[in-house]
């Protein structure tokens, strides 16, 4: 058993072995867990679920703390299939339980399950006295769906964020004074830079809004991973940095090389950023996990893509990352393309296409070389290093 405070109890599952997390094509090295929460005052509450396949080791946690029958609200935060997943399982002892949501948890809630279940649909800022203790919903729309709400539990100043504030991390232990807390934070920003990136403008509004209700919070316990009980508003200050976008002034090379001459660009070019005093991480993206990539470029100001030209195209290995730069939305970045070629050469060209569409300024023509780089050509790989990293930092 779990107790976060008294009568406050962690009821969720640990996924121990989970290293892919499906519906977000996200590697978790990690492991997660499903966070899930009971408060037993005068009316029994339980805070989100569980996914599916862990209904099991729910109901268990559940059971150790709880007659399930007993349970008077089901609190809804979110209805993300990794949390909603053990609904039906649960809604077979409690058929007559209210389920509390927000308002674009209404549909969620019937356009995933199809039940008639009894539902409480909640407004920002709306109350429910529990007892001794008070719940207070406040609307998170798109932290990171639009149904998504956090549930702030006043008496125990605990603010139960579900994904906000998240990390894939299995862990025997619930809180961040209880583990290594460097792994922690590493997937913290891993989770933002991969999932609350494009939602950054309402991530900050919301810190903002948050900050105003002025409400005392000893615990954040989100729906994934650690619950943040030592320095608790640390990571609401991280988030709110990340939101306001100021990456640091540093480079990250992102490229494949079929026969190794665009390997060869991508190390001198890497030289030259050294040479002009800005530190630089290099990617071969073809063997390179594509998540722990975006977290760098997530980190970084200055983005360097490099490809052969094959087929009048890319390596096809590029692909998955060019993507997720359009749909990220990285803002206040730069970036240039370069890469060997050996007779059409568009593949700087397709590469700038895809800076462009994601919206990040080009700072600088791309570079290309005809099959393998001379001495000669790689001192000016070299050089070209050094202009992009001092006209990366004139943009800061
Ligand atoms: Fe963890 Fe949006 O689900």
């Amino acid at each position: 058993m779990k107790e976060l405070k008294e009568g406050v109890y962690w009821v969720g599952a640990n996924d121990w072995k989970v290293r892919y997390f499906h519906g977000y094509e996200l590697s978790t090295h990690r492991g997660s867990t499903y966070n899930s929460y009971l408060i037993k005052d005068q009316k029994t509450v339980l805070i989100d679920t569980v996914w599916e396949p862990l209904t099991d080791q729910f109901l268990e946690h559940l059971n150790e703390v709880v007659d399930i029958k007993t349970i008077d609200y089901i609190v809804m935060n979110h209805l993300e299939p990794d949390h909603s997943g053990a609904l039906p399982a649960l809604m077979e002892y409690l058929p007559d339980t209210t389920i509390i949501v927000s308002k674009k948890g209404e549909e969620s809630i019937h356009r995933h399950y199809h039940k008639d279940w009894k539902l409480k649909v909640v407004t920002n800022g709306e109350k429910l006295n529990i007892g001794e203790n008070e719940l207070t919903f406040v609307e998170a729309s798109m932290l990171h769906w639009p149904d998504s709400m956090f549930t702030y539990l006043r008496g125990k100043n605990i603010l139960f964020s579900n994904d906000a504030f998240g990390q894939h991390f299995a862990s025997s232990e619930l809180f961040n004074d209880e583990v290594d807390e460097t792994e922690v934070w590493q997937e913290a920003t891993k989770y933002y830079a991969n999932i609350l990136t494009p939602f950054s403008r309402l991530v900050a509004k919301k810190i903002e809004e948050l900050q105003g209700l002025n409400l005392p919070i000893d615990i954040i316990a989100p729906s994934h991973g650690i619950l943040w009980r030592k320095n608790p508003m640390d990571i609401v200050t991280a988030y709110y940095k990340w939101a306001t976008e100021t990456p640091n002034s540093n480079a990250v090379i992102i490229y494949n090389s079929m026969w190794g001459a665009t390997h060869k660009m991508a190390e001198a070019i890497g030289a030259g950023i050294g040479d002009a005093g800005v530190s630089y991480k290099i990617y071969n993206i073809a063997t390179a996990d594509r998540n722990d990539v975006i977290t760098e470029i997530f980190k970084s100001k200055g983005i360097l893509l490099g490809s052969s030209t094959i087929n009048n195209g890319l390596l096809t290995s590029l692909m998955p990352i060019l993507e997720d730069l359009q749909g990220l939305k990285f803002s206040n970045r730069v970036a240039a393309a370069f890469g060997s070629f050996g007779w059409s050469g568009e593949g700087n060209t397709i590469l700038e296409q895809y800076l462009g569409k994601a919206k990040i300024k080009i700072i600088q023509e791309g570079l290309k070389i005809k099959y393998m780089p001379n001495d000669k050509e790689l001192e000016e790989c070299r050089n070209y290093g050094k202009v992009f990293a001092e006209k990366m930092l004139s943009e800061l």
